[in-house]
């Protein structure tokens, strides 16, 4: 049987990486970021930095624990045999990065044997770095942090975000259409991570977003539910693609069944 996973020193590889990842990315930007190539639409960018900023984390994963599977945004794709998986998205929020607007994040998340264990997203321009290890609670740097008690839908503070693809768009504009005149108003900040981890500080009350893909998720949605939230889909499914849903109980069902009436999970 393979020895225990230490999970204290994959959550210190994972800080170190989302460090190392972070000097690289505010030290080295260029006055003007370049797009280097879409992907999923005209709008959906990559840079040589979140190229460079990938090749950093998956070499310093590797070269510390050259067996383990990596699954990342820009391409890094290996099984590994140690039930160890890093989910990586080296920039999350790439067109506030190209941009120049704060906020965007460096999102490594860890499954061992399939389930969340590690969670680490660095905001760097705001010098933070969210950290959950499972069953032991979410940090912002060394801070215990917890979500919001559950807000009355009409105080709620809610997050999202918006695909890149027209139709989608379309359709998450009626999403925001029914949802908009029930809440106390809406934030769209631009990364995935950074906003399951706004939850779990209390900075937003809600977050949900249809689209989002695994290295988008994997380590917010961990530091979100160590900090109390409850974070799923639709109906009861896990979250994912499909829709992603994170709000304190007693607040996350209230938004889950708008967003079932507002068929959501649909395009
Ligand atoms: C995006 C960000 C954004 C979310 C999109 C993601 P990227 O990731 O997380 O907030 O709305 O769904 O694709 O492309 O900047 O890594
Ligand atoms: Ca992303
Ligand atoms: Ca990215």
């Amino acid at each position: 049987m393979a020895p225990p996973v230490d999970l204290h020193s994959l959550r210190q590889l994972a800080l170190d990486a989302v460090g190392q990842a972070a000097g690289l990315l505010i030290d080295k930007r260029p006055d003007r970021v370049d797009v280097a190539a879409t992907k999923s639409s005209p709008t959906d960018v990559v840079t040589e930095m979140d190229r460079s900023a990938e090749r950093l984390i998956v070499n310093l994963i590797k070269e510390r624990r050259p067996d383990d599977g990596v699954l990342a945004e820009e391409g890094s794709a290996d099984t590994g045999t140690t039930g160890v998986r890093w989910l990586v998205d080296p920039i999350d929020g790439t067109v506030n990065y190209l941009y120049g607007l704060p906020g965007w994040s460096v999102s490594i998340g860890v499954e061992v044997d399939g389930d969340l264990a590690v969670g680490v997203v660095g905001v760097p321009t705001f010098g933070e770095s969210y950290t959950a290890v499972r069953g032991e609670g979410a940090y912002l740097d060394d801070k215990r942090i917890w979500c919001n008690p559950p807000a009355d839908l009409a105080y709620a503070l809610v997050g999202t975000g918006f695909g890149y693809e027209a139709a989608r768009r379309a359709h998450q504009a009626d999403v925001v259409r029914g949802l908009l005149p029930r809440v106390r108003d809406l934030r769209r900040f631009g990364s995935c991570a950074a906003d399951l981890c706004a939850v779990a500080a209390g900075r937003l009350d809600a977050y949900y977003e249809r689209g989002t893909q695994p290295w988008d998720l994997a380590a917010g949605v961990l530091i979100a539910r160590e900090a109390g939230a409850r974070v799923e889909g639709l109906r009861g499914l896990p979250p994912s693609s499909d829709m992603a849903v994170a709000a304190p109980p007693g607040l996350f069902e209230t938004i889950h069944d708008l967003l079932v009436d507002l068929h959501a999970d649909r395009d």
